[in-house]
């Protein structure tokens, strides 16, 4: 049985980091995924961050795997016309241009939708319409917009941006789900259709529980804020809540064994109120099992930086793998802050391919984040990113039909 989206053919025109994101997740699902790249030049990211002189970056091959690439002057006249042949040929278009980019070179959607009705044509930009829908967009800038920066960080500390790049790869997953769904539509309409994604969505849809809180701030404090407990007064928006646990249920990052010299020996850890006994056990102070300044959740809510002083104190007797060992037979939901030397070589996440090692002829070996989503009869071999025009001549031949002659032309004028 062939990949799932097997001869589904992708027309790549994204770069840096959202798009490629996308289209490297359907390369994954079996998609035919054909990014075309400024002749020369290619996807700034092949050159940013390098780590080794004149090979492609990291930041490029990590997010370019099993895909082909084309060399393509979409301004000049030939390459227009050989990028009219591949929005024929092709099922999906994808770009994460600045905005009007792909409408200068004269390929606006309504122009794609004659040359090809069934295209469907998807689109990363920074904001949606609205005040700021010319804005050129970077991750932080979105974080920031889509009210992540805003609740993230310590209450009386700067807002923070997260290292999960929310923004970039996050709405590239959004922009994923919407073309495969555009894609099953297009079984029953027979037509494509114009899928968007602005990275201000993409972030505020991963925020929805601060715009929950936002709400809630209107009729009452939020009990299960730390800042509560502490008896420090809302303002009239959603506060940043350190490291307080968004369910409701409080949780903590807690020191371990070993944090005085390890930057990563924390453990995260949650006092769910359903186990409860259990963590008074494993703490050593079953007294507070029926004590009435403990026993209730609601009881507990004052005096949190009390309990979580005493459970830090068992935690830093432990290394963060030792309180996971203990408390998950308890079911006390607990988490090792992991360090990515450390994901790099966890065992599991090799296994499932998660993290995989890949080849690649120019730089060797390194290690890359495979497909996180696991589909038990379109398994997603990794292979390593193009270099840059790697399969141009291949393209042109093959999807479209270019004979060598036309190829050679193509080339002269400077097209591909
Ligand atoms: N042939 C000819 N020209 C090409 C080309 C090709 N194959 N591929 C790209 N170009 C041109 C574009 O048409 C554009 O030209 P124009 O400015 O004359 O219209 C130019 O290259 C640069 O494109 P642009 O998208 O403006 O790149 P940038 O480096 O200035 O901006 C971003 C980068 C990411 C800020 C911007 O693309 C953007 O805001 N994208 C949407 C949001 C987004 O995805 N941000 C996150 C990225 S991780």
């Amino acid at each position: 049985m062939g990949k799932a989206l097997e001869g589904v053919k992708i027309l790549d025109m994204t770069h840096v980091q959202s798009g490629p994101t996308c289209t490297q997740l359907l390369a994954w699902f079996g998609a035919d995924v054909i990014k075309v790249e400024r002749p020369g030049v290619g996807d700034a990211t092949r050159g940013q961050l390098r780590d080794i002189p004149d090979v492609d970056s990291l930041y490029f091959t990590m997010l370019n795997h099993n895909k082909r690439s084309v060399t393509l002057n979409t301004k000049a006249d030939k390459g227009k016309e050989i990028f009219v042949k591949l929005i024929k040929e092709c099922d999906v278009m994808v770009e994460n241009f600045a905005p009007g980019a792909l409408d200068r070179m004269g390929f606006s959607w309504e122009r794609i939708q004659e040359i090809n009705p069934r295209m469907i044509y998807a689109s990363i930009k920074g904001f949606g319409p609205g005040e700021f829908e010319d804005c050129k967009v970077y991750e932080n800038v979105a974080q920031c917009a889509g009210g992540s920066a805003s609740t993230t960080g310590m209450r009386d500390g700067v807002p923070i941006v997260t290292g999960a790049q929310i923004g970039d790869s996050g709405t590239g997953l959004h922009l994923a789900l919407g073309i495969v769904t555009a894609l099953f539509h297009r079984e029953k309409s027979g037509r494509g259709q114009r899928v968007e994604c602005a990275m201000q969505d993409g972030v505020l849809n991963l925020c929805r529980v601060k715009l929950r809180d936002q709400q809630r701030l209107q009729h009452g404090p939020l009990k299960e804020y730390s800042q509560h407990g502490e008896g420090i007064p809302f303002g009239d928006a959603t506060p940043r809540a350190g490291n307080d646990s968004g369910g409701g249920q409080p949780g903590r990052i807690l020191k371990c064994k070993g944090w005085e010299t390890d930057p990563d020996a924390y453990t995260y850890f949650i006092t769910q109120a359903a186990v409860w006994k259990n963590v008074c056990d494993v703490i050593g102070k079953p007294e507070w099992k029926e004590h009435a300044d403990y026993a209730k959740p609601e009881a507990r809510l004052t005096r949190l930086n009390e309990i979580f002083g005493v459970i830090e104190d068992w935690t830093m007797t432990k290394t963060k793998f030792e309180v996971m060992e203990i408390c998950n037979p308890l079911n006390i939901p607990v988490g090792p802050i992991l360090s990515m030397k450390e994901i790099a070589a966890d065992r599991s996440l090799r296994k499932t391919g998660t993290v995989v090692e890949v080849d690649h002829p120019e730089r060797g070996p390194y290690l890359s984040v495979g497909n996180p989503i696991k589909l038990s009869d379109s398994p997603a071999d990794v292979e390593r990113s193009p270099l840059l025009g790697e399969h141009t001549d291949e393209i042109l031949r093959d999807v479209l039909g270019m004979n060598e002659d036309e190829i050679v032309a193509a080339k002269a004028e400077g097209a591909v």
